[in-house]
């Protein structure tokens, strides 16, 4: 709990910067699109990088992602009056506190525009293989859903619900699986949560690293 608590001081202390200029500029929303460049380049480099391509395996590359999906995560990641998020990430959720709907939806409308650079960690040739087939194909002896029915067989995903895996951090991506699994990310409506819990840890791994090859 302290934990959580010094990222929420540390989160206002970041945010006292750029709040106070939104707030003096709340008249004039012409200028709403410098501030998120702003908040981008402010707050969320330092672990997304400035144009959203994180170098850091643990954290998501946002770039090229669908904004719808960025909007909703933003929001799901906020905690609501008493309830708590929706996704539960503590560093995600001192990061959002002070956002607005207005600069979720904005911010992912800048990283929808972001060229994506896809990640670059090397993966091993014979789960890839394992990996290829479980994403096209599914696994009709476990009745793992083929991930390419929702996520597109080039990964790029399908708008607004379904995101884009394609050139993600297999940390990342095997990251988010094991949290669908053990429920700890409950904001997929159970869709997600269903698809991992048939799969073994080797074919989430397998998986995760085809999709980070995925151009
Ligand atoms: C201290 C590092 C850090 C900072 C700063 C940070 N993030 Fe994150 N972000 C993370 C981590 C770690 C995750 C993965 C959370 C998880 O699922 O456990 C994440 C996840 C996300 C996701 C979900 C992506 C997906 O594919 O589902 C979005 C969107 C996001 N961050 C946007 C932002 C924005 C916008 C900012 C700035 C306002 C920001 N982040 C600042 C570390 C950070
Ligand atoms: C029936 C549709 C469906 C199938 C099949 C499916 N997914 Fe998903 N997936 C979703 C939805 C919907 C979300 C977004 C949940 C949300 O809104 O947070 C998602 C989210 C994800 C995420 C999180 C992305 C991020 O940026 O955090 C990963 C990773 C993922 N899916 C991987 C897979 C893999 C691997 C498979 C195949 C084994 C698969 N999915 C099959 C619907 C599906």
């Amino acid at each position: 709990m302290k934990t959580i608590k010094n990222m929420a001081m540390l989160a206002a202390l970041i945010f006292a910067a750029p709040v106070v200029l939104a707030d003096d500029e709340a008249p004039a929303p012409a200028a709403a699109p410098a501030t998120v460049e702003e908040i981008a380049g402010g707050i969320c480099a330092g672990c997304h990088g400035a144009d959203g391509n994180s170098m850091i395996p643990m954290n998501p590359i946002l770039a090229g992602q669908q904004a719808e999906y960025i909007t909703k995560q933003l929001l799901d990641f906020k905690a609501n009056g008493e309830e708590p998020p929706k996704r539960n990430s503590p560093v995600m959720s001192a990061m959002v506190a002070a956002l607005s709907q207005d600069d979720a939806q904005k911010l992912g409308e800048y990283y929808a525009r972001q060229k994506l650079t896809p990640s670059q960690t090397p993966a091993d040739e014979k789960l890839l293989a394992m990996g290829k087939i479980l994403y096209h194909g599914g696994n009709i002896e476990n009745e793992v859903p083929a991930c390419a029915g929702c996520h597109g067989p080039k990964g790029t995903g399908i708008p607004p619900r379904y995101p884009a895996v394609a050139g993600q951090h297999t940390e990342y991506t095997m990251t988010q699986l094991g949290l669908f699994n053990t429920g700890d990310r409950g904001n997929d409506n159970g869709v997600m949560q269903k698809v991992v819990s048939r799969m073994s840890p080797q074919e989430k791994r397998a998986v995760s690293e085809y999709i980070s090859t995925l151009r």
